[in-house]
């Protein structure tokens, strides 16, 4: 119990209450191994909450109880996952919860519900007990509803989406003989040699524009996936120019900006300006 978080503490309170003595009491041994993590995304006020359970230890972990937070403020909508080996008990009292057979060593499994939470419900979090080899016991960190509809929003800024594969990488499908470009590089980088100008002389081939409208607006992937549009990486400006949005632009689920996220001189949230692309 002592790796359990505040808010794991008051769902263990309560889950012991619910679970009457059904053997979740003992917490001896309870292998560092298992590691409980939740996501949330949001489609408006419905979110999914995804318990993802990994076992890195090298035993199997069985006769496993799950459940996760129905928080204050939300109310219970559906479970959507229940993975095979597993048995949904559905809403339980303040949890969501399920029963399920074992998680073999190096193996994870993924349990997901929905939740009407309405802005201002509290945090969730996710508990797992099991009984074998040894009874324990684990929690997730909390995640806020900011963070789920930040998830579910609608993304804005290169930076929503080129984290993980990033421009730097993207330039590689210039060709073998890109020249290399260090994988933190910003779009301005980009913009460097693929910039707007009628003479291209010492300048890339293409300007960013011609690559970038075409590879998007024509991508499954870019408008399916992601419903992505003009205003995934444009603002227009109070003169009708158009802004490029680089960084991650934080709002609504539609991403309309937080007042502070995108001001009237076009700024973005970190500070970094965002570009105005009229010269
Ligand atoms: C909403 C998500 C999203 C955002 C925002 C986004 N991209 Fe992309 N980008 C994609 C996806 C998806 C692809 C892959 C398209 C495909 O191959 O189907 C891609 C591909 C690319 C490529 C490769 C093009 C090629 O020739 O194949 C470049 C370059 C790129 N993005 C640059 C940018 C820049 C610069 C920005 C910001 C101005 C940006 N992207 C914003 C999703 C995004
Ligand atoms: C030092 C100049 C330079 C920089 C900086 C640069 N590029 Fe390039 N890029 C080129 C050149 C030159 C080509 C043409 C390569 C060729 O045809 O062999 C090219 C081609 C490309 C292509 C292929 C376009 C096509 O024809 O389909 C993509 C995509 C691309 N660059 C993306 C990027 C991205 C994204 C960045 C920023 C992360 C970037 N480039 C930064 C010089 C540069
Ligand atoms: C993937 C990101 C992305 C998407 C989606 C996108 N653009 Fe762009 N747009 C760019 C980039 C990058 C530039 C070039 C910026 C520069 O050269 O400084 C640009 C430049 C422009 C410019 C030139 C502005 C000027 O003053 O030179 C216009 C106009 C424009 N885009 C319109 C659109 C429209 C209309 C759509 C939707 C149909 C769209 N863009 C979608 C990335 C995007």
């Amino acid at each position: 119990m002592r790796r359990i978080t505040i808010l794991g503490g008051i769902l263990v309170l309560l889950l012991l209450v619910l679970a009457g003595g059904a053997g979740l009491r003992q917490t001896t041994a309870a292998p560092d191994d298992v590691v409980v993590t939740v996501t949330g995304t949001a489609a408006r006020a419905i979110i999914q909450y995804d318990i993802t359970i990994s076992n890195k230890g090298t035993a199997a972990i069985s006769d496993i109880y799950v459940a996760g937070l129905i928080s204050s403020g939300a109310k219970f909508d559906s479970v959507v996952t229940t993975p095979a080996g597993a048995t949904s008990l559905g809403a339980q009292g303040n949890v969501v919860a399920w029963l399920l057979n074992r998680v073999p060593a190096g193996g994870s499994a993924t349990l997901s519900y929905k939740l009407n939470a309405p802005d201002g419900s509290a945090p969730v979090n996710a508990y797992v007990a099991w009984k074998a080899p040894t009874a324990g016991s684990a929690s997730s960190a909390a995640i806020t509803r900011e963070l789920a509809v930040d998830n579910g929003a609608a993304k804005r800024g290169c930076m929503a989406c080129h984290y993980s594969v990033t421009l730097a990488r993207e330039s590689e499908r210039g060709g073998p003989n890109h020249p290399k470009i260090a994988n933190e590089a910003t779009v301005d980088v980009c913009l460097g040699c693929h910039k707007a100008a009628a003479d291209r002389t010492g300048l890339a081939p293409k300007m960013l524009r011609t690559i970038v409208h075409a590879a998007h607006l024509n991508s499954d992937s870019f408008i399916t996936r992601y419903k992505g549009n003009c205003f995934t990486c444009h603002e227009i400006s109070e003169t009708g120019a158009w802004l490029l949005l680089y960084d991650k632009v934080h709002g609504n689920q539609y991403n309309v900006p937080a007042a502070e996220s995108i001001n009237a001189k076009g700024y973005a949230s970190s500070g970094r300006p965002i570009i105005d692309v009229k010269p």
